[in-house]
């Protein structure tokens, strides 16, 4: 007898996890709809970005204002954008059904759960809604993640940007086996660190020469990426004040419940 009532329950217990929960998380169209209303509505924080960098590449490395280096930032995070986005969103933070089991073994939802507000962090509708605060911080750090690993100097994105500067200045590189190599050192440490103190030298370029030290004009050129830029973007999304530049909260969570 035991044995077929450990029977029953185990056979109600199977049909009940293995039934499809067809309507309480959110996957396929779901997902991919919050990912890009993401990337639309961060657009326009992204030209803010954009814009600012080049402005501080022009500044720094003496360019026309028209030049649009950053281009081939906004290039490469248009390639990456989606994929690192919905993979920090979802299976990273909002994922599996909201269901817990009971006494009798069968899982059900808790109020709220998988719609319209939801307590538990899962893969629902109502969870990302109930939780809006943390998706929106998020996309935020999804996005200053992004930012970091395009302006690492090995990526390819950075490398882009060098040869796009590079072209734009009227300097050329100097001759690697140059007579002058050891004076010529000293000077570019002259000159690097004037520019600190002030005074309006550029980047890596020797005076005299004309001409500019590889190394060096790739660390500043680092510095204004990594640290200008990167440290730009929460300016941008106006952080101090609970991210509201980058929030959209009425019309995501309006795209997110439309989700059953
Ligand atoms: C998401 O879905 C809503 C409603 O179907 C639609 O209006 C919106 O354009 C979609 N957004 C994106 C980015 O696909
Ligand atoms: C900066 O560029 C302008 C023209 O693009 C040039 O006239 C000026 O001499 C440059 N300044 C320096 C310090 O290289
Ligand atoms: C299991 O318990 C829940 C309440 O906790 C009840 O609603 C459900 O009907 C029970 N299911 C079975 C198969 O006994
Ligand atoms: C969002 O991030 C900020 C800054 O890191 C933090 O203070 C806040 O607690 C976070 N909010 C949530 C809901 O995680
Ligand atoms: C944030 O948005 C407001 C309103 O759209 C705008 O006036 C402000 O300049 C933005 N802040 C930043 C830091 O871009």
């Amino acid at each position: 007898m035991r044995f077929y009532n450990v029977l029953a329950f185990l056979c109600t217990f199977l049909a009940v996890s293995l039934l499809p929960q067809s309507a309480s998380a959110c996957e396929g169209p779901c997902i991919t709809n919050i990912t890009n209303e993401y990337i639309e509505r961060y657009a326009t924080p992204m030209k803010t970005l954009m814009d600012r960098t080049n402005l501080q590449l022009a500044t720094r490395f003496n360019l026309s204002s028209s030049t649009n280096c950053a281009s081939h930032l906004k290039d490469a995070y248009t390639k990456v954008a989606y994929a690192f986005l919905e993979n920090a969103i979802f299976p990273s933070y909002f994922h599996g059904k909201c269901q817990q089991p009971t006494a009798n073994g069968t899982l059900v939802d808790p109020p709220g759960c998988p719609n319209p507000d939801c307590p538990v962090v899962c893969g629902t509708p109502g969870s990302l809604v109930h939780f809006f605060p943390v998706l929106r911080n998020i996309t935020f750090k999804a996005h200053e993640d992004i930012f970091t690993l395009l302006t690492k100097q090995d990526s390819e994105s950075f490398q882009d940007v060098k040869t796009c500067v590079l072209d734009a200045m009227p300097t050329k590189k100097c001759p690697k086996e140059s007579a002058h190599d050891k004076r010529s050192i000293s000077r570019l440490f002259a000159a690097h660190i004037s520019r600190s103190s002030g005074r309006r030298t550029y980047s890596g370029i020797l005076p005299r020469e004309n001409c500019y030290d590889d190394a060096i004009f790739e660390q500043d050129l680092f510095y204004v990426l990594q640290h200008n830029m990167v440290q730009m973007w929460p300016g941008v999304c106006d952080a101090r004040n609970g991210l509201r530049n980058c929030s959209w909260e009425k019309p995501i969570k309006a795209v997110i419940s439309g989700f059953k």
